[in-house]
Protein backbone atom coordinates (compact mmCIF):
# COMPACT_ATOMS: atom_id res chain seq x y z
CA UNK A 1 0.00 0.00 0.00
CA UNK A 2 2.94 2.30 0.60
CA UNK A 3 4.08 1.77 -2.91
CA UNK A 4 0.46 2.54 -4.35
CA UNK A 5 0.73 5.79 -2.32
CA UNK A 6 4.16 6.62 -2.81
CA UNK A 7 3.04 6.29 -6.69
CA UNK A 8 -0.46 7.93 -6.54
CA UNK A 9 0.16 10.83 -4.96
CA UNK A 10 -3.48 11.67 -6.07
CA UNK A 11 -4.92 8.28 -4.05
CA UNK A 12 -5.52 9.07 -0.39
CA UNK A 13 -4.30 5.25 1.24
CA UNK A 14 -5.30 4.73 5.06
CA UNK A 15 -3.39 1.25 5.99
CA UNK A 16 -5.66 0.26 9.28
CA UNK A 17 -5.57 -2.65 12.02
CA UNK A 18 -7.15 -3.11 15.01
CA UNK A 19 -3.19 -3.20 16.82
CA UNK A 20 -2.79 0.30 18.28
CA UNK A 21 0.95 -0.46 19.24
CA UNK A 22 1.42 -1.92 15.36
CA UNK A 23 -0.26 1.12 13.88
CA UNK A 24 1.56 3.22 16.54
CA UNK A 25 4.92 1.78 15.11
CA UNK A 26 4.53 2.73 11.54
CA UNK A 27 3.38 6.22 12.37
CA UNK A 28 7.29 6.39 14.52
CA UNK A 29 8.93 9.29 13.21
CA UNK A 30 12.03 7.27 13.71
CA UNK A 31 11.78 5.30 10.50
CA UNK A 32 14.02 2.99 11.61
CA UNK A 33 11.73 1.85 13.73
CA UNK A 34 8.79 0.58 11.34
CA UNK A 35 7.73 -3.14 12.42
CA UNK A 36 9.22 -4.50 9.17
CA UNK A 37 12.43 -4.64 7.91
CA UNK A 38 12.49 -4.12 4.10
CA UNK A 39 15.21 -2.82 2.30
CA UNK A 40 13.95 0.80 0.63
CA UNK A 41 10.28 0.60 2.37
CA UNK A 42 12.08 3.87 5.12
CA UNK A 43 12.18 5.57 1.79
CA UNK A 44 9.10 4.82 0.40
CA UNK A 45 6.83 5.57 4.21
CA UNK A 46 9.23 8.84 4.69
CA UNK A 47 8.19 10.17 1.26
CA UNK A 48 4.15 9.09 1.78
CA UNK A 49 3.26 8.94 4.95
CA UNK A 50 1.78 12.46 6.00
CA UNK A 51 0.98 13.03 2.45
CA UNK A 52 -1.21 11.07 0.89
CA UNK A 53 -0.40 7.58 3.36
CA UNK A 54 -2.08 7.31 6.76
CA UNK A 55 -1.95 4.53 9.35
CA UNK A 56 -4.70 4.49 11.58
CA UNK A 57 -6.73 2.58 14.03
CA UNK A 58 -10.33 4.39 13.08
CA UNK A 59 -11.17 0.71 10.98
CA UNK A 60 -14.69 1.83 10.12
CA UNK A 61 -13.93 5.36 9.69
CA UNK A 62 -11.66 4.58 6.85
CA UNK A 63 -13.56 1.38 5.20
CA UNK A 64 -16.99 4.19 5.32
CA UNK A 65 -14.44 7.39 2.97
CA UNK A 66 -13.10 4.20 0.92
CA UNK A 67 -13.91 3.61 -3.25
CA UNK A 68 -11.84 1.07 -2.77
CA UNK A 69 -10.73 -1.61 0.63
CA UNK A 70 -7.87 -4.17 0.39
CA UNK A 71 -8.29 -7.07 2.32
CA UNK A 72 -4.70 -7.92 3.40
CA UNK A 73 -5.33 -10.11 6.52
CA UNK A 74 -3.43 -13.22 8.10
CA UNK A 75 -4.53 -16.57 6.82
CA UNK A 76 -2.64 -19.04 8.91
CA UNK A 77 -3.08 -22.73 8.51
CA UNK A 78 -5.30 -24.15 10.87
CA UNK A 79 -4.35 -25.75 13.79
CA UNK A 80 -7.57 -27.66 14.76
CA UNK A 81 -11.01 -28.59 13.82
CA UNK A 82 -11.57 -29.27 9.64
CA UNK A 83 -8.82 -29.17 7.63
CA UNK A 84 -6.56 -28.53 10.56
CA UNK A 85 -2.47 -28.49 9.93
CA UNK A 86 -3.49 -27.84 5.82
CA UNK A 87 -6.81 -25.33 5.29
CA UNK A 88 -6.10 -21.90 5.63
CA UNK A 89 -8.07 -20.27 8.67
CA UNK A 90 -9.98 -17.71 7.27
CA UNK A 91 -11.41 -16.13 10.62
CA UNK A 92 -9.67 -12.68 10.11
CA UNK A 93 -10.72 -12.42 6.14
CA UNK A 94 -14.26 -13.40 7.02
CA UNK A 95 -14.37 -10.78 10.43
CA UNK A 96 -12.63 -7.86 7.63
CA UNK A 97 -15.64 -8.85 5.25
CA UNK A 98 -17.97 -8.92 8.17
CA UNK A 99 -16.82 -4.70 8.70
CA UNK A 100 -16.61 -3.62 5.43
CA UNK A 101 -19.57 -4.69 5.33
CA UNK A 102 -21.18 -3.02 7.99
CA UNK A 103 -19.33 0.18 7.48
CA UNK A 104 -19.07 0.28 4.05
CA UNK A 105 -20.89 3.91 2.40
CA UNK A 106 -21.81 3.96 -1.66
CA UNK A 107 -20.57 1.67 -4.41
CA UNK A 108 -16.96 0.24 -2.69
CA UNK A 109 -15.02 -2.26 -4.70
CA UNK A 110 -13.35 -4.87 -1.96
CA UNK A 111 -9.96 -6.15 -2.95
CA UNK A 112 -8.47 -9.60 -1.96
CA UNK A 113 -4.67 -8.95 -1.22
CA UNK A 114 -4.36 -11.88 0.93
CA UNK A 115 -3.46 -15.27 -0.29
CA UNK A 116 -6.48 -17.11 -0.03
CA UNK A 117 -7.98 -20.85 -0.71
CA UNK A 118 -9.64 -20.72 -4.26
CA UNK A 119 -13.63 -19.47 -4.10
CA UNK A 120 -12.78 -17.36 -1.25
CA UNK A 121 -13.71 -14.75 -2.80
CA UNK A 122 -17.44 -16.45 -2.85
CA UNK A 123 -17.61 -16.02 0.97
CA UNK A 124 -16.52 -12.74 0.42
CA UNK A 125 -19.56 -12.09 -1.93
CA UNK A 126 -21.61 -13.67 0.36
CA UNK A 127 -21.20 -11.77 3.05
CA UNK A 128 -20.95 -8.54 1.37
CA UNK A 129 -24.45 -9.09 -0.32
CA UNK A 130 -25.99 -10.09 2.02
CA UNK A 131 -25.81 -6.66 4.36
CA UNK A 132 -26.87 -4.89 0.56
CA UNK A 133 -30.07 -7.05 1.23
CA UNK A 134 -30.38 -6.17 5.05
CA UNK A 135 -29.24 -2.24 4.37
CA UNK A 136 -31.66 -1.89 1.26
CA UNK A 137 -32.71 1.89 2.78
CA UNK A 138 -29.44 2.95 2.40
CA UNK A 139 -29.55 3.79 -1.45
CA UNK A 140 -26.67 2.78 -3.64
CA UNK A 141 -24.85 0.97 -1.33
CA UNK A 142 -22.97 -1.98 -3.21
CA UNK A 143 -19.81 -4.09 -3.68
CA UNK A 144 -17.80 -5.83 -6.17
CA UNK A 145 -14.87 -8.07 -5.29
CA UNK A 146 -11.56 -8.37 -7.21
CA UNK A 147 -8.65 -10.91 -6.37
CA UNK A 148 -5.19 -9.01 -6.86
CA UNK A 149 -2.85 -11.31 -5.66
CA UNK A 150 0.56 -10.14 -4.58
CA UNK A 151 3.51 -11.92 -5.65
CA UNK A 152 6.34 -9.42 -3.92
CA UNK A 153 9.34 -11.57 -2.72
CA UNK A 154 10.78 -10.09 1.15
CA UNK A 155 14.28 -8.62 1.00
CA UNK A 156 13.08 -7.13 -2.85
CA UNK A 157 9.96 -6.16 -1.36
CA UNK A 158 10.09 -2.76 -2.87
CA UNK A 159 11.65 -3.48 -6.15
CA UNK A 160 9.52 -6.52 -6.93
CA UNK A 161 6.20 -3.49 -6.46
CA UNK A 162 8.06 -0.71 -8.30
CA UNK A 163 8.88 -3.25 -11.38
CA UNK A 164 6.47 -6.82 -11.18
CA UNK A 165 6.77 -9.02 -13.91
CA UNK A 166 2.96 -8.94 -13.41
CA UNK A 167 -0.44 -7.55 -11.69
CA UNK A 168 -3.34 -9.77 -12.09
CA UNK A 169 -6.63 -8.91 -11.41
CA UNK A 170 -9.07 -11.67 -11.09
CA UNK A 171 -12.95 -10.34 -11.24
CA UNK A 172 -16.25 -10.44 -12.90
CA UNK A 173 -16.87 -6.35 -13.06
CA UNK A 174 -15.13 -4.79 -15.90
CA UNK A 175 -15.78 -1.60 -14.26
CA UNK A 176 -14.04 -2.37 -11.01
CA UNK A 177 -10.94 -4.39 -12.81
CA UNK A 178 -10.49 -1.06 -14.67
CA UNK A 179 -10.47 1.16 -11.63
CA UNK A 180 -7.73 -1.02 -10.19
CA UNK A 181 -6.08 -1.35 -13.25
CA UNK A 182 -5.90 2.33 -13.61
CA UNK A 183 -3.92 2.80 -10.51
CA UNK A 184 -1.66 0.15 -11.51
CA UNK A 185 -0.88 2.00 -14.63
CA UNK A 186 0.45 5.08 -13.34
CA UNK A 187 3.76 3.11 -12.76
CA UNK A 188 3.25 -0.77 -14.53
CA UNK A 189 3.07 -1.05 -18.50
CA UNK A 190 -0.46 -1.77 -19.39
CA UNK A 191 0.74 -5.51 -20.93
CA UNK A 192 2.00 -6.37 -17.31
CA UNK A 193 -1.24 -5.97 -15.81
CA UNK A 194 -2.92 -9.50 -16.82
CA UNK A 195 -7.30 -9.73 -15.80
CA UNK A 196 -8.49 -13.36 -15.09
CA UNK A 197 -11.61 -14.68 -13.84
CA UNK A 198 -11.75 -14.48 -9.57
CA UNK A 199 -10.76 -18.52 -9.44
CA UNK A 200 -8.06 -18.11 -12.24
CA UNK A 201 -6.52 -15.29 -9.81
CA UNK A 202 -6.64 -17.34 -6.30
CA UNK A 203 -5.31 -20.53 -7.79
CA UNK A 204 -2.83 -18.60 -9.62
CA UNK A 205 -1.43 -17.36 -6.45
CA UNK A 206 -1.11 -20.64 -4.55
CA UNK A 207 0.07 -22.50 -8.33
CA UNK A 208 3.14 -20.00 -8.72
CA UNK A 209 4.07 -20.30 -4.67
CA UNK A 210 4.10 -24.14 -5.44
CA UNK A 211 5.96 -23.84 -8.68
CA UNK A 212 8.63 -21.76 -6.81
CA UNK A 213 9.05 -24.34 -3.96
CA UNK A 214 9.00 -27.39 -6.01
CA UNK A 215 11.52 -26.23 -7.42
CA UNK A 216 13.59 -25.88 -4.42
CA UNK A 217 12.29 -29.36 -2.99
CA UNK A 218 13.62 -30.55 -6.33
CA UNK A 219 17.02 -28.86 -6.42
CA UNK A 220 17.61 -30.18 -2.77
CA UNK A 221 16.98 -33.43 -3.56
CA UNK A 222 19.58 -33.40 -6.40
CA UNK A 223 22.08 -31.69 -3.61
CA UNK A 224 21.55 -34.85 -1.44
CA UNK A 225 22.31 -36.92 -4.66
CA UNK A 226 25.75 -34.70 -5.86
CA UNK A 227 27.08 -35.30 -2.26
CA UNK A 228 26.53 -39.01 -2.30
CA UNK A 229 27.76 -39.29 -6.06
CA UNK A 230 30.52 -36.73 -6.32
CA UNK A 231 28.53 -33.94 -8.35
CA UNK A 232 28.49 -30.22 -7.53
CA UNK A 233 24.89 -29.14 -7.41
CA UNK A 234 25.69 -25.60 -7.98
CA UNK A 235 27.39 -27.02 -11.61
CA UNK A 236 24.18 -29.01 -11.78
CA UNK A 237 22.13 -25.92 -11.28
CA UNK A 238 24.58 -23.89 -14.14
CA UNK A 239 23.66 -26.48 -16.56
CA UNK A 240 20.04 -27.18 -15.96
CA UNK A 241 19.19 -23.54 -15.85
CA UNK A 242 20.74 -22.84 -19.37
CA UNK A 243 17.99 -24.38 -20.53
CA UNK A 244 15.97 -21.21 -21.34
CA UNK A 245 12.62 -23.59 -20.74
CA UNK A 246 14.14 -24.11 -17.34
CA UNK A 247 15.75 -21.05 -16.41
CA UNK A 248 18.48 -19.89 -13.36
CA UNK A 249 16.08 -19.01 -10.84
CA UNK A 250 15.25 -20.56 -7.60
CA UNK A 251 17.79 -23.53 -8.45
CA UNK A 252 20.08 -22.69 -5.24
CA UNK A 253 20.32 -25.50 -3.05
CA UNK A 254 19.93 -24.50 0.62
CA UNK A 255 18.48 -25.96 3.78
CA UNK A 256 14.82 -26.00 2.89
CA UNK A 257 12.61 -23.25 2.11
CA UNK A 258 11.18 -21.05 4.81
CA UNK A 259 8.85 -17.94 5.18
CA UNK A 260 5.33 -17.63 5.89
CA UNK A 261 4.04 -18.68 2.16
CA UNK A 262 5.18 -21.48 0.18
CA UNK A 263 4.11 -24.31 3.17
CA UNK A 264 1.34 -22.88 3.95
CA UNK A 265 0.49 -22.47 0.64
CA UNK A 266 1.37 -26.22 -0.80
CA UNK A 267 -0.92 -27.36 2.05
CA UNK A 268 -3.67 -25.60 1.07
CA UNK A 269 -3.60 -26.35 -2.23
CA UNK A 270 -3.50 -30.21 -0.90
CA UNK A 271 -6.41 -29.48 1.08
CA UNK A 272 -7.93 -28.13 -2.32
CA UNK A 273 -7.21 -31.18 -3.77
CA UNK A 274 -8.09 -33.92 -1.60
CA UNK A 275 -11.50 -31.49 -0.93
CA UNK A 276 -12.04 -32.79 -5.31
CA UNK A 277 -11.16 -36.28 -4.37
CA UNK A 278 -7.57 -35.57 -6.38
CA UNK A 279 -5.70 -37.55 -4.30
CA UNK A 280 -2.63 -38.49 -6.51
CA UNK A 281 -2.08 -34.45 -7.15
CA UNK A 282 -2.34 -33.98 -3.21
CA UNK A 283 0.14 -36.62 -3.15
CA UNK A 284 2.42 -34.89 -5.50
CA UNK A 285 2.54 -31.62 -4.34
CA UNK A 286 2.75 -32.83 -0.32
CA UNK A 287 5.89 -34.50 -1.25
CA UNK A 288 7.23 -31.03 -1.98
CA UNK A 289 7.06 -30.03 1.85
CA UNK A 290 7.92 -33.47 2.99
CA UNK A 291 10.90 -33.18 1.33
CA UNK A 292 11.65 -29.21 2.63
CA UNK A 293 11.17 -31.03 6.07
CA UNK A 294 13.91 -33.99 5.33
CA UNK A 295 16.11 -31.97 4.13
CA UNK A 296 16.25 -29.42 7.34
CA UNK A 297 16.67 -33.13 9.22
CA UNK A 298 19.18 -34.07 7.14
CA UNK A 299 21.37 -31.03 7.95
CA UNK A 300 21.12 -31.13 11.93
CA UNK A 301 21.91 -35.02 11.44
CA UNK A 302 24.76 -34.51 8.90
CA UNK A 303 26.02 -31.96 12.12
CA UNK A 304 25.81 -34.46 14.81
CA UNK A 305 27.41 -37.15 12.34
CA UNK A 306 30.57 -35.02 11.23
CA UNK A 307 30.87 -34.13 15.35
CA UNK A 308 31.72 -37.35 15.87
CA UNK A 309 28.13 -38.29 16.40
CA UNK A 310 27.42 -36.38 19.11
CA UNK A 311 26.84 -32.03 19.38
CA UNK A 312 26.02 -33.06 23.50
CA UNK A 313 27.40 -29.75 25.43
CA UNK A 314 29.42 -28.66 22.06
CA UNK A 315 29.40 -25.02 20.81
CA UNK A 316 28.04 -24.90 17.67
CA UNK A 317 28.05 -20.97 15.86
CA UNK A 318 24.88 -20.62 14.07
CA UNK A 319 25.35 -17.88 11.28
CA UNK A 320 21.94 -16.74 10.55
CA UNK A 321 18.36 -17.59 11.85
CA UNK A 322 15.46 -15.59 9.02
CA UNK A 323 14.46 -17.42 6.62
CA UNK A 324 16.60 -15.81 4.07
CA UNK A 325 18.34 -13.05 3.97
CA UNK A 326 17.53 -9.07 4.11
CA UNK A 327 14.79 -9.65 6.58
CA UNK A 328 14.05 -10.04 10.17
CA UNK A 329 11.35 -12.43 9.28
CA UNK A 330 11.60 -15.80 11.13
CA UNK A 331 8.52 -17.80 9.81
CA UNK A 332 9.14 -21.61 8.82
CA UNK A 333 12.66 -20.54 8.84
CA UNK A 334 14.93 -23.50 8.20
CA UNK A 335 17.27 -21.98 11.18
CA UNK A 336 14.59 -23.43 13.88
CA UNK A 337 14.31 -26.89 12.74
CA UNK A 338 17.80 -27.05 12.32
CA UNK A 339 18.34 -25.43 15.86
CA UNK A 340 15.63 -27.47 18.26
CA UNK A 341 17.29 -30.99 16.70
CA UNK A 342 20.43 -29.56 17.57
CA UNK A 343 19.30 -28.41 21.17
CA UNK A 344 17.49 -31.52 21.66
CA UNK A 345 21.16 -33.08 21.12
CA UNK A 346 22.53 -31.36 24.12
CA UNK A 347 24.44 -28.88 21.42
CA UNK A 348 25.20 -24.94 22.90
CA UNK A 349 24.24 -22.48 20.12
CA UNK A 350 26.00 -19.18 19.79
CA UNK A 351 23.26 -17.68 17.57
CA UNK A 352 24.24 -14.58 15.02
CA UNK A 353 21.56 -12.81 12.64
CA UNK A 354 22.08 -9.59 11.88
CA UNK A 355 18.68 -8.36 12.02
CA UNK A 356 16.63 -10.80 14.17
CA UNK A 357 15.83 -10.23 17.97
CA UNK A 358 16.84 -12.58 20.65
CA UNK A 359 13.00 -12.48 22.06
CA UNK A 360 12.07 -13.95 18.35
CA UNK A 361 14.62 -16.36 18.66
CA UNK A 362 13.11 -17.65 22.07
CA UNK A 363 9.80 -17.69 20.74
CA UNK A 364 10.32 -19.53 17.74
CA UNK A 365 12.96 -22.36 20.01
CA UNK A 366 10.17 -21.69 22.84
CA UNK A 367 12.93 -21.64 25.22
CA UNK A 368 14.54 -18.65 26.40
CA UNK A 369 18.75 -17.90 25.80
CA UNK A 370 20.56 -19.38 28.75
CA UNK A 371 23.58 -21.05 29.36
CA UNK A 372 24.64 -25.02 29.33
CA UNK A 373 23.93 -28.70 27.59
CA UNK A 374 21.09 -27.52 25.43
CA UNK A 375 20.88 -23.81 25.47
CA UNK A 376 21.54 -20.56 23.50
CA UNK A 377 22.46 -17.26 23.27
CA UNK A 378 22.31 -14.85 20.57
CA UNK A 379 25.73 -13.13 19.69
CA UNK A 380 26.96 -9.85 17.81
CA UNK A 381 29.13 -10.75 15.66
CA UNK A 382 30.96 -13.92 14.27
CA UNK A 383 34.03 -13.97 16.31
CA UNK A 384 31.30 -14.30 19.56
CA UNK A 385 29.45 -17.04 17.46
CA UNK A 386 32.53 -18.79 16.80
CA UNK A 387 34.61 -18.96 20.14
CA UNK A 388 35.02 -21.98 21.55
CA UNK A 389 32.72 -23.48 18.91
CA UNK A 390 33.72 -27.27 17.23
CA UNK A 391 31.67 -25.52 14.41
CA UNK A 392 29.84 -23.22 12.24
CA UNK A 393 26.72 -23.80 11.14
CA UNK A 394 25.58 -21.59 7.89
CA UNK A 395 21.97 -21.09 7.47
CA UNK A 396 20.68 -17.63 6.22
CA UNK A 397 22.78 -16.30 3.27
CA UNK A 398 23.47 -12.85 4.79
CA UNK A 399 26.01 -11.01 2.98
CA UNK A 400 28.62 -10.39 6.12
CA UNK A 401 28.91 -14.34 5.92
CA UNK A 402 30.92 -14.52 2.71
CA UNK A 403 33.59 -12.00 3.90
CA UNK A 404 34.58 -13.88 6.81
CA UNK A 405 38.12 -13.60 7.71
CA UNK A 406 38.78 -17.33 8.21
CA UNK A 407 42.17 -17.13 9.79
CA UNK A 408 41.30 -15.11 12.89
CA UNK A 409 37.82 -17.12 13.05
CA UNK A 410 39.39 -20.45 12.88
CA UNK A 411 41.95 -19.44 15.62
CA UNK A 412 38.97 -18.69 17.81
CA UNK A 413 37.62 -21.89 17.52
CA UNK A 414 38.67 -25.63 19.50
CA UNK A 415 40.02 -27.81 16.69
CA UNK A 416 39.26 -30.41 15.04
CA UNK A 417 36.44 -27.67 13.85
CA UNK A 418 33.89 -27.83 11.23
CA UNK A 419 32.08 -25.02 8.41
CA UNK A 420 28.70 -26.46 7.78
CA UNK A 421 27.28 -24.14 5.01
CA UNK A 422 24.35 -25.11 3.55
CA UNK A 423 23.90 -21.91 1.48
CA UNK A 424 27.45 -22.39 -0.25
CA UNK A 425 27.92 -18.91 0.54
CA UNK A 426 30.52 -19.25 2.10
CA UNK A 427 34.49 -18.62 0.90
CA UNK A 428 35.06 -21.84 1.28
CA UNK A 429 38.98 -22.36 0.15
CA UNK A 430 39.58 -19.68 2.61
CA UNK A 431 37.95 -21.57 5.02
CA UNK A 432 40.17 -24.77 4.14
CA UNK A 433 43.42 -22.52 4.19
CA UNK A 434 42.46 -21.38 7.26
CA UNK A 435 42.77 -25.02 8.85
CA UNK A 436 38.47 -25.91 8.68
CA UNK A 437 37.09 -28.83 7.13
CA UNK A 438 34.32 -27.68 5.44
CA UNK A 439 30.69 -29.27 3.88
CA UNK A 440 28.87 -27.36 1.41
CA UNK A 441 25.45 -28.49 0.25
CA UNK A 442 25.30 -30.44 -2.70
CA UNK A 443 29.34 -30.49 -2.76
CA UNK A 444 30.19 -34.05 -3.35
CA UNK A 445 33.84 -35.31 -3.69
CA UNK A 446 34.16 -36.23 -6.91
CA UNK A 447 36.79 -38.87 -5.80
C1 LIG B 1 7.71 -16.03 -1.92
C2 LIG B 1 7.60 -15.86 -3.43
O1 LIG B 1 8.90 -15.82 -4.00
C3 LIG B 1 6.85 -14.57 -3.78
O2 LIG B 1 6.65 -14.49 -5.18
C4 LIG B 1 5.49 -14.59 -3.07
O3 LIG B 1 4.78 -13.38 -3.33
C5 LIG B 1 5.72 -14.73 -1.59
O4 LIG B 1 6.41 -15.96 -1.32
C6 LIG B 1 4.38 -14.74 -0.89
O5 LIG B 1 3.51 -15.51 -1.27
O6 LIG B 1 4.21 -13.89 0.00
P1 LIG B 1 9.32 -15.07 -0.03
O7 LIG B 1 8.76 -16.19 0.79
O8 LIG B 1 9.34 -13.70 0.54
O9 LIG B 1 8.53 -14.98 -1.42
O10 LIG B 1 10.84 -15.39 -0.39
P2 LIG B 1 11.57 -16.28 -1.52
O11 LIG B 1 12.64 -15.48 -2.10
O12 LIG B 1 10.62 -16.91 -2.45
O13 LIG B 1 12.25 -17.42 -0.63
C7 LIG B 1 11.50 -18.43 0.01
C8 LIG B 1 12.43 -19.45 0.62
O14 LIG B 1 13.05 -20.22 -0.40
C9 LIG B 1 13.58 -18.85 1.44
O15 LIG B 1 13.77 -19.63 2.60
C10 LIG B 1 14.77 -18.94 0.51
O16 LIG B 1 15.99 -18.98 1.17
C11 LIG B 1 14.46 -20.24 -0.21
N1 LIG B 1 15.12 -20.34 -1.53
C12 LIG B 1 14.80 -19.50 -2.54
C13 LIG B 1 16.06 -21.34 -1.73
O17 LIG B 1 16.36 -22.15 -0.82
N2 LIG B 1 16.63 -21.46 -2.97
C14 LIG B 1 16.34 -20.62 -3.99
O18 LIG B 1 16.92 -20.81 -5.09
C15 LIG B 1 15.40 -19.62 -3.77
Amino acid sequence: MAVIADRCPQVQVTVVDLNAERIAAWNDPDLTLLPVYEPGLDAVVGRARGRNLHFSTAVEEAIAAADMVFISVNTPTKTRGIGAGQASDLKWVEASARTVAKAARGHTIVVEKSTLPVRTAAVIENILTSSERATESQPGRSFSVLSNPEFLAEGTAIADLESPDRVLIGGQDPEAIEALEAIYRHWVPAERILTTNLWSSELSKLTANAFLAQRISSINGVAAICEATGADVRQVSQAIGADSRIGPKFLQAGPGFGGSCFQKDILNLVYLCRHYGLEEVAAYWEQVVTLNHWQQQRIARLVITKLFGTVSGKRIGVLGFAFKADTNDTRESPAIRICIDLLEEGAILQILDPKVSEQQIAQDLGLPSSHGEGSWKLVTDVHQAASGADALLLLTEWQQFSEIDWPTVAALMRQPAWLFDARAKADATAAKAAGLQVWTVGEGSPV
